[in-house]
């Protein structure tokens, strides 16, 4: 299929390498001319494991450009995957979706069918208001036009943006059109039947089963993408909640997750006590799932809430740190991880910004490493004092306390021993509970998990 996609984003960029290895027909624009210049490269402007292996492979295949009059008129199917970025209020703006869908109508052919898809995150009725636009434009052209609007969120992790696209769990389609439907499930047909050959580094896991395609109205597709993320959210919020309790009543979280988990209905999986939830998702989408519902006049004090337990998590690190240290003033403290989780550069709403900017409000010497997200640290964090290292050993040297903030592959296989020797005071605070407490203390540390 002829396929456009606006927008070389995280989620735009790994759709359009994707189809293109499906064998569709890709074009992306994008406005930014730092990306395209290094698309036209073949280099990918995004930290994704995979990405650069299929920019390799299929990159040549693919248009990258500016330009929405070369690419639209012959596209048969054309996807929004631009950014919904959150407004003061907490809301989700679809600025950057309204500006794209009428460039789209801008310059389709009057003659021609279009598939007009929205992947990008945005608030339930948004595919009205987008409806809404192209008809204006096409009534400014005097043309009669023809698209069909249709939502498809995105259910894509950082991390694992390949696997999700390769292996989905469901493909969700929302569409007041048959013809829309038939688009996309013609589209997606090669992931639907798995009869595309995995790329050799990414092999069909053994166990996955055939996705389903579930189609429904637009709105409720709309709503679907938000109401996952919240509840991934919350259920990650429960479990540090429970952490909490855990603390006081002496339990450990670690087991009492895998108690519950066993429990089918609740499943073993996003039950990961610790600092919580950040990146560009889950913190977005549940304020602006709230700004939905202050819209419509509705309470909802779960989202609320999960919201209010997720960012008191970064808190309470501090206060450990606190609790142990007597006073921050002029200690050491050294920051394993930034990322808002492992395998990505993304330090969106990181948990690791807010628990050093505290630490450096109170007069600590911050030190921190992470093994790709520094830059982007460097470039936020520029106004305030913190030392970036290379060697994560470097953390420890005179330090007073340590505080694993992202779980990244590598600090699992750290040498405790000796990264306790060069300090000097041996505080472990392992914000995502990685390390076995009794390894650290035997390792000579006093650790403190969460929720154990
Ligand atoms: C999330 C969803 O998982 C995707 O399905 C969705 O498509 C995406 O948002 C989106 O809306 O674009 P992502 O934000 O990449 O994906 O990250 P997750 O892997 O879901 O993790 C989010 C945060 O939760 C991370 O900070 C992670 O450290 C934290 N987390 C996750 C926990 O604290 N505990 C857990 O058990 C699991």
């Amino acid at each position: 299929m002829k396929v456009t996609i606006i927008g070389t984003g995280y989620v735009g960029l790994t759709t359009a390498v994707v189809l293109a290895y499906l064998n569709h027909d890709v074009a992306a624009v994008d406005k930014d001319n730092n990306k395209l210049n290094l698309l036209h490269t073949g280099e990918s402007p995004i930290h994704e494991p995979g990405i650069q292996d299929l920019i390799d492979n299929v990159g040549h295949t693919i248009r990258f450009t500016s330009r929405f009059d070369e690419v639209v008129p012959d596209a048969e199917l054309i996807m929004i995957a631009v950014g919904t970025p959150p407004k003061k209020s907490g809301e989700a703006d679809t600025r950057h979706v309204e500006d794209a869908a009428k460039e789209v109508a801008q310059f389709c052919d009057p003659d021609k069918h279009y598939t007009l898809v929205i992947k990008s995150t945005v608030p339930i009725g948004t595919n009205r208001r987008v409806a809404e636009v192209v008809n204006e434009v096409f009534s400014q052209r005097k043309i009669q036009g023809d698209v069909s609007i249709t939502s498809n969120p995105e259910f894509l992790q950082e991390g694992l943006a390949l696997q999700g696209a390769f292996y989905p769990d469901r493909i969700v389609v929302g569409a007041n059109s048959d013809n829309a439907i038939e688009a996309l499930r013609r589209l997606y047909k090669p992931i639907l039947e798995q009869t595309f050959d995995p790329p050799s580094w990414l092999p069909r896991p053994p166990s996955y089963h055939l996705p389903p395609m579930m189609t429904t109205d637009p709105n409720s597709a709309e709503m679907i993408k938000y109401a996952a993320n919240t509840f991934l959210a919350l259920k990650i919020s429960f479990i540090n909640e429970i952490a909490g309790l855990c603390e006081e009543v002496e339990a450990d979280v670690t087991e009492v997750a895998r108690g519950i988990g066993l429990d089918s209905r609740i499943g073993h999986r996003f039950l990961r006590a610790g600092l919580g939830w950040g990146g560009s998702c889950y913190p977005k989408d549940t304020a602006a799932l709230l700004g939905v519902a202050a819209q419509a006049g509705y309470e909802m004090p779960i989202t609320a809430a999960a919201r209010t337990v997720n960012f008191q998590q970064r808190k309470r690190i501090v206060e450990k740190l606190r609790a142990v240290l007597k006073t921050l003033h002029g200690k050491r403290i050294g920051i394993l991880g930034l990322a808002f989780k492992p395998n990505t550069d993304d330090i969106r709403e990181a948990p690791s910004l807010d628990i050093i900017r505290q630490l450096v409000a109170e007069g600590a010497k911050v030190t921190v490493h992470d093994p790709i997200a520094m830059p982007n640290t460097h470039k936020l964090l520029h106004d305030i004092q913190i030392n970036f290292v290379e060697d994560v050993y470097q953390l420890s040297y005179n330090a007073d306390a340590l505080v694993l903030v992202t779980e990244w592959e590598l600090y699992h296989r750290l040498e405790l021993r000796k990264l306790a020797k060069q300090m000097k005071t041996p505080i472990l605070i392992d914000g995502r509970n990685v390390f076995s407490p009794q390894e650290a203390r035997s390792a000579g540390f006093h650790y403190i998990g969460i929720g154990r």
